[in-house]
């Protein structure tokens, strides 16, 4: 009997709850009212991608009330829920957030209100009128007049309006930042980013237009696929598009690149922000000083003061670090805690700062405009190249703590000697010294002229001798790339007369600046995009200093001319060092004798390659795929130190072109397996591949493809292969040496040059694997050519994938 009641009890109860959990198509007047415990309960979309309905709040702690609800409305095609509104004050932000007694309900004058049960308090009260409510299919809440697209949260979705000038546009999930006038990014008052020009509409298939400018571009442009632009929690925006595979979203366009130049990103006093990675950051504190007991949130404190009289202290010198000094509107006009003086130099900087008590800080920027902070408190501290600048701390001249923030003489001190120390280089036997002199002899020309127009640069920019002496180096950081106008570029290169190359993306002449500079100006051709959008992609180029790669100077962008303006590298390509009779079609210089470069040299270029690929995959903050790692495309300066030229520029070409371009572009002979057959994405283990391709001509003196016609003759005859077999089966790396090394008569066949062969062979055996996920990372190759780890036996290569055109 009494099961029988239970039986039926259960039958009169089950039709309700599965009711209630059906997604519903509108909610009505008609309708129960609509209870935050009823977490089942949906608010579906026509198509099914978006769904409103209450969710637990993860901001409020569960303990005393039994947790707290929102009324959201979430992506129901994502896997991860995510949620792109919420209900909230509209000027506050604030999410409205209830307890399980409240509901929601419209009445039958078609007001729909939030109320709380039992009393009369209204949570929230829609400002319209209608009986039903529903989800359209772009994701708008829709009640009569009334919809959620005119009250954005932190995300905007196609087709959303977007509000104008004068508004809080969107703020972020935590509350800390602002989007405001659909323009500038907020901390607070401080601003730390700026789109190019305000936000007019997010588009179906990716394009953030912009009032006045061209638009900015998703890098994935022209699919149909679900997108939001948020403001996320950690200040930055980025647009998402949604993979209808993985139902997970993808970063396609993100306004900030370095995520430490985000106000706010730490939170405590004298705290310095860290990339960890691309996507991360980290806080630390700086040398001396030790973090507070509450944690890293409470900021750092100095661990023993000094006097201020100037007598106890020392500063310790932070390279790329700065501070913000607290809000202020530009990056370099003084904040509450920051002032700018125009110093003599570095030391009247310092001795400014050591006469004032309350300067904790100084900072000094070297190149362009010689600029002296004095900090009276730390504030926002990041590290990054693009601040150009070091930042001295005062603090106790007893203090030893290790100074983690010494990225400038790191990053001078690579594999390539500086030019005016020309160092020998690690003896080699007499080869060495006889090419040494004939290298003299070849380039002395050249040197004299280069030593002269730096030490005119150098009278010129007396701060730069200041750097030069502090720093040993002549490698400087300019204030960003500069702009040319096509006038000047003209002038420069005497109307494009001394055309020195020929590439992918454009010629390239040679010309001289006014300040006896000697540049290479590379006129690119089918780059897209608006002035705007070139000079933002410029300048992540020109950030990416490392001494292995070319320098860019400036840009020019006059209506349709795209120019980038480069150093001058005097002694041209890897080619035409490397293979008898170079095939590159160049006027000019190009029947000279080359000196044959020996195997130290060729070990010393391979390194200074690999580390240089290795920082644009893996340190750029920006992740930069060089696509066309090639011979032709490493410039070698007066005393064959390696520069890569040509990267960042497969950003450049317009993105419509790149879709199917980025599969042709690459040069037959060094593309991956991957990219010629399988049509899978292209990575950085393309790069690999062919790092790993020219790795072998550099050893053996040879075209890949090239040897193939002259030598062997076969069709299925594959170089890699090849050189596997000679390297593991046959054990003979001599028959792989350039033979002209071999027969050069110094050529000693001792076991240190034997390990450096086997070394550089096995490695590139390792970038060539068919699988782009055996081959290392461009990190890993740099650590297998210096030898630092073992390099273990790979799997014998055997795709044949030279293309023929
Ligand atoms: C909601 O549905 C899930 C499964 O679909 C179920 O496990 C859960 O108990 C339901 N919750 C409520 C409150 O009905
Ligand atoms: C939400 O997404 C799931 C998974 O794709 C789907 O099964 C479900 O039908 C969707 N909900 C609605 C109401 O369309
Ligand atoms: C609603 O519930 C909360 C806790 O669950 C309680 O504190 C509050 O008094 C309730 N309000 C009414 C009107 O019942
Ligand atoms: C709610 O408001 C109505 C009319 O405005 C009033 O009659 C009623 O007493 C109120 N109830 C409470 C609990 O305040
Ligand atoms: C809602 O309807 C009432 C009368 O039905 C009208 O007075 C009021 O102006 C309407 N409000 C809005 C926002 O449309
Ligand atoms: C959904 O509603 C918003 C706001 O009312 C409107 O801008 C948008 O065009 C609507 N989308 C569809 C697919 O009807
Ligand atoms: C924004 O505010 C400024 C000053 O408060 C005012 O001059 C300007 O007209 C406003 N712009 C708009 C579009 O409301
Ligand atoms: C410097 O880095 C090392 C290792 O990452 C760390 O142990 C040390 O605490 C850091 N020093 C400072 C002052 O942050
Ligand atoms: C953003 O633009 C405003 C107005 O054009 C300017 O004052 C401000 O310095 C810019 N901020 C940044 C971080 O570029």
């Amino acid at each position: 009997m009494a099961m029988a009641v239970a039986c039926s009890f259960l039958l009169l109860v089950l039709p309700v709850a599965l009711a209630a959990a059906q997604p519903m198509q509108s909610f009505s007047a008609s309708d129960t009212a609509w209870s935050p415990t009823e977490t089942n309960r949906t608010l579906v979309s026509n198509n099914g991608d978006f769904a409103a309905g209450f969710l637990p709040s993860s901001s409020s702690s569960s303990s005393s009330s039994g947790g707290k609800y929102r009324f959201a409305v979430w992506v129901n095609a994502s896997d991860s829920r995510t949620v792109i509104w919420y209900a909230h004050d509209s000027t506050s932000y604030t999410a409205v957030e209830a307890d399980r007694n409240s509901s929601l309900a419209i009445d039958a004058a078609g007001k729909l209100s939030w109320t709380v049960a039992g009393t009369n308090t209204t949570l929230l009260l829609w400002p319209s009128n209608s009986t039903t409510m529903t989800l359209n299919d772009s994701g708008s809440l829709v009640h009569g007049a009334w919809s959620s697209f005119r009250e954005p949260t932190d995300t905007l979705m196609p087709l959303q309006s977007i509000p104008g000038a004068n508004t809080t546009t969107l703020q972020s999930q935590n509350g800390r930042f602002n989007l405001v006038n659909s323009l500038t990014l907020q901390h607070g008052d401080s601003m730390y980013a700026n789109i190019t020009a305000a936000l007019r509409n997010l588009t179906p298939d990716g394009t953030l237009q912009l009032s006045g400018v061209s638009p900015l571009i998703a890098s994935d442009k022209g699919s149909t696929r679900l997108r939001r632009l948020t403001l996320d929690d950690d200040g930055n925006l980025r647009l998402y598009s949604l993979q209808p595979r993985t139902r997970q979203w993808r970063v396609v366009w993100q306004l900030v690149q370095e995520l430490c130049t985000i106000r706010g990103a730490c939170r405590g006093a004298a705290t310095i922000c860290v990339p960890e990675g691309a996507d991360s950051t980290t806080c630390v504190c700086p040398p001396g000083y030790r973090q507070q007991p509450r944690g890293i949130d409470a900021g750092c404190a100095p661990k023993k003061k000094y006097s201020g009289n100037g007598k106890d202290d020392k500063f310790v010198r932070m390279d790329f670090v700065a501070f913000s000094g607290g809000a202020d509107t530009a990056a370099l006009d003084p904040g509450k805690y920051m002032s700018k003086l125009s110093p003599q130099n570095l030391a009247d900087c310092e001795n400014k700062c050591r006469d004032n008590a309350g300067c904790v800080a100084f900072g000094y920027k070297f190149g362009g405009d010689r600029t002296c902070l004095h900090y009276t408190r730390l504030v926002d501290g990041y590290w990054s190249p693009a601040t150009e600048m070091s930042t001295y701390l005062r603090v106790v001249a007893s203090d030893k703590d290790t100074n983690n923030f010494t990225g400038m003489t790191s990053m001078i001190d690579t594999v390539c000697p500086v030019r005016l120390a020309l160092p020998v280089p690690p003896k080699q036997g007499r080869t060495t010294i006889r090419n040494i002199a004939i290298i003299t002899a070849l380039f002395a020309v050249e040197l004299l002229a280069g030593v002269l127009s730096f030490w005119a640069f150098l009278r010129k920019y007396s701060q730069y001798r200041e750097m030069a002496r502090t720093l040993g180096l002549e490698y400087l950081p300019a204030g960003g790339p500069r702009r040319f106008s096509y006038a000047e570029l003209k002038a420069a290169t005497k109307d494009f007369s001394d055309a020195v190359g020929r590439g992918a993306y454009g010629t390239v002449y040679r010309g001289e600046l006014p300040d006896r500079r000697a540049v290479a100006v590379k006129q690119l051709h089918g780059v897209g995009g608006g002035e705007a959008e070139f000079w933002a992609e410029v300048t992540i180029i020109a950030r990416m200093h490392h001494l292995n790669l070319v320098r860019m100077w400036g840009f020019c962008a006059d209506k349709e001319q795209r120019m980038l303006v480069y150093e001058y590298v005097p002694n041209g390509s890897l080619d035409k060092y490397l293979f008898a009779g170079g095939t590159s079609a160049e006027s000019g210089d190009g029947d000279k004798k080359k000196p044959l470069l020996d195997l130290h040299t060729r070990y010393r270029i391979a390194l200074g390659v690999a580390r240089a690929i290795a920082y644009l995959h893996e340190e750029c903050l920006e992740w930069v795929l060089h696509c066309d790692i090639k011979p032709e495309n490493i410039l070698l300066e007066d005393d064959f130190c390696p520069k890569v030229s040509d990267f960042g520029l497969s950003k450049l070409t317009s993105k419509k072109e790149k879709v199917t371009m980025s599969r042709i572009r690459g040069t037959r002979g060094y593309m991956a397996p991957e990219w010629v057959i399988h049509r899978e994405p292209i990575t950085a283990k393309a790069d690999v591949y062919s790092f790993g391709m020219v790795l072998l001509e550099i050893v053996s003196g040879r075209r890949n493809y090239g040897f193939r016609q002259d030598s062997v003759g076969s069709e299925d005859w594959y170089f890699p292969k090849w050189a596997f077999e000679k390297v593991y089966v046959e054990r003979r790396i001599d028959d792989i040496i350039d033979p002209r090394i071999v027969q050069a008569e110094a050529y000693e066949d001792d076991d240190a040059s034997v390990a450096t062969v086997e070394r550089m062979v096995k490695t590139a055996m390792w970038c060539l694997q068919d699988r782009a996920d055996m081959r290392p990372s461009m990190g890993k190759v740099a650590k297998m050519l210096e030898g630092t780890v073992e390099i273990t036996e790979p799997v014998k290569p055997t795709i044949f994938c030279v293309q023929d055109d």
